[in-house]
C-alpha cells in the first residue's frame, strides 16, 4: 500500500506476516534493580522477548534532566542495570541492549520533534509537575521540560510500535503519539504511532510493609543481594501487625510476608499449608520467614548463576554492540525523516 499524496509506504507495523513488532522500553540509571522492578516488568519483559523484537534502552540522558552532580558514577549505575537485565533473562542475542548516549541520531530527532509541539502542551504533562515538587525545582529546564520529547525520539528512532512501560508513563507516550502523527501529516508517513502496553502487574510492597518497594524509601530486596543479605532482610520484615504471640490467629492479607511467597515461592503447597497454620495461630512468624528467605534465595540462585557467568567487559561489549545495532537503525530513520522533509539536500 502507498499513499496516494507522497508515494511512500507507509511505515512497517506489527501486522506484516513473519515480521515481528519492534518494541522498546527503557530505564534511567539510577541503581541496582529490586524484586519490585522484577515483578513490575523485568519478568513481563522476558516474556515479550518471544513475541518482539525487544529494545532495552538504558536512558543516560534522561537522567541529565534532574541531575548534574556526580556524572561518574553513571558508568556504574549503566553497567550494574545491564547486569540485572541480563541476569534475569534478557539475552542480548535475541534482544538489542542500548546506551541512549551512544545513539546520537536521538538527539537529532528530538531537535526536529521539538518543532512539532508547543511549550504550554509539554507543561500540562502531569509528570513535569510531581518531579517539579518532589526535587523541588522552581524553574524547569528546557531539558527537564523536553523530557517526553526526548523519550519520543528513543522510541521513533528506532521506529518502535510497542512500548510496555507503567501507568506513570502513559502520559509520555500520548506526547510520543501526537508528535509521530504530527510529523506524518506535516511531511509523509515515517513513523509509526506506538501502542502502550501497560502492565497489568501488581505492585511489592517493601521489606518494611509500605506500599512500595524502593530505593529511596530502604525498603527493598535487590536482585544482586546475596543470600544472608536476603535472609537479614527477610527476617526483619514487617508482619502482621496486630499479631503478638506465634498462637494468636494472624492475617494472611494484606501481610508482606505472604504477598512474597505468592510472588517467588514456587511450591505453592508449602504457600497454603503455611497460611493456613498462620490464620489458625499454629505457626509463628519467624518459621514463615524462614521459609521465605529460603524460597527467595531458591528464586534468586538461577539470577546470581546467570549474573556470576559475565565480566564487565562482556557487559561493556553488549552494551557497545547493541548500541551499534540501534545506531545503523537510529541512521535510516534519519533520512526518512529528511527525505520525508525534503531536507535531504545533498544526499
Ligand atoms: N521515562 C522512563 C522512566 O522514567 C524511562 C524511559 C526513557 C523510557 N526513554 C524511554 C521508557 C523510552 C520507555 C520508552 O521510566
Amino acid at each position: 500500500m502507498t499513499s496516494a499524496k507522497t508515494g511512500v509506504r507507509p511505515a512497517a507495523r506489527a501486522s506484516v506476516p513473519g515480521k515481528k513488532g519492534r518494541l522498546l522500553t527503557g530505564d534511567r540509571p539510577t541503581g541496582k534493580l529490586h524484586l519490585g522492578h522484577y515483578v513490575g516488568t523485568l519478568a513481563n519483559r522476558v516474556r515479550l522477548q518471544d513475541d518482539y523484537d525487544c529494545f532495552f534502552l538504558v536512558a543516560d540522558l534522561h537522567l541529565l534532566t534532574t541531575r548534574l552532580e556526580n556524572l561518574a558514577e553513571i558508568r556504574d549505575n549503566i553497567r550494574e542495570i545491564v547486569l540485572d537485565y541480563l541476569s534475569v533473562g534478557i539475552d542480548p542475542r535475541r534482544s538489542t541492549i542500548v546506551l541512549q548516549s551512544l545513539v546520537p541520531q536521538t538527539a537529532q530527532l528530538q531537535l526536529i520533534f521539538s518543532m512539532l509541539i508547543s511549550v504550554p502542551r509539554l507543561q500540562r504533562v502531569p509528570t513535569l509537575k510531581d518531579v517539579m515538587r518532589d526535587l523541588h525545582i522552581q524553574q524547569p529546564s528546557l531539558g527537564l521540560l523536553a523530557y517526553p520529547v526526548l523519550q519520543a525520539a528513543d522510541i521513533l528512532v528506532v521506529r518502535g510500535e510497542i512500548v510496555p512501560v507503567g501507568k506513570d508513563q502513559a502520559s509520555h507516550l500520548e506526547v510520543t503519539r501526537e508528535i509521530a502523527r504530527r510529523f506524518n501529516e506535516q511531511f509523509e508517513s515515517v513513523f509509526p504511532e506506538p501502542d502502550t502496553l501497560i502492565g497489568e502487574v501488581g505492585t511489592l510492597p517493601g521489606t518494611d510493609g509500605k506500599a512500595k518497594m524502593s530505593k529511596s524509601l530502604d525498603n527493598a530486596i535487590y536482585l544482586s543481594d546475596d543470600a544472608a543479605t536476603v535472609t537479614r532482610k527477610v527476617m526483619a520484615m514487617y508482619t502482621d501487625p496486630t499479631r503478638i504471640h506465634p498462637t494468636d490467629p494472624g492475617h494472611v492479607e494484606g501481610n508482606p510476608v505472604f504477598i512474597y511467597h505468592d510472588a517467588f515461592n514456587a511450591s505453592k503447597g508449602e504457600v497454603e499449608e503455611l497460611k493456613e497454620r498462620y490464620r489458625k495461630g499454629t505457626v509463628g512468624d519467624v518459621e514463615v520467614k524462614r521459609r521465605l528467605a529460603i524460597a527467595l534465595n531458591t528464586f534468586l540462585e538461577s539470577i546470581r548463576e546467570r549474573r556470576a557467568k559475565y565480566r564487565p567487559s562482556d557487559v561493556d561489549e553488549i552494551i557497545v554492540a547493541g548500541s551499534e545495532k540501534a545506531r545503523v537503525i537510529a541512521q535510516e530513520t534519519i533520512e526518512l525523516a529528511r527525505q520525508a522533509m525534503r531536507m535531504n539536500y545533498y544526499g
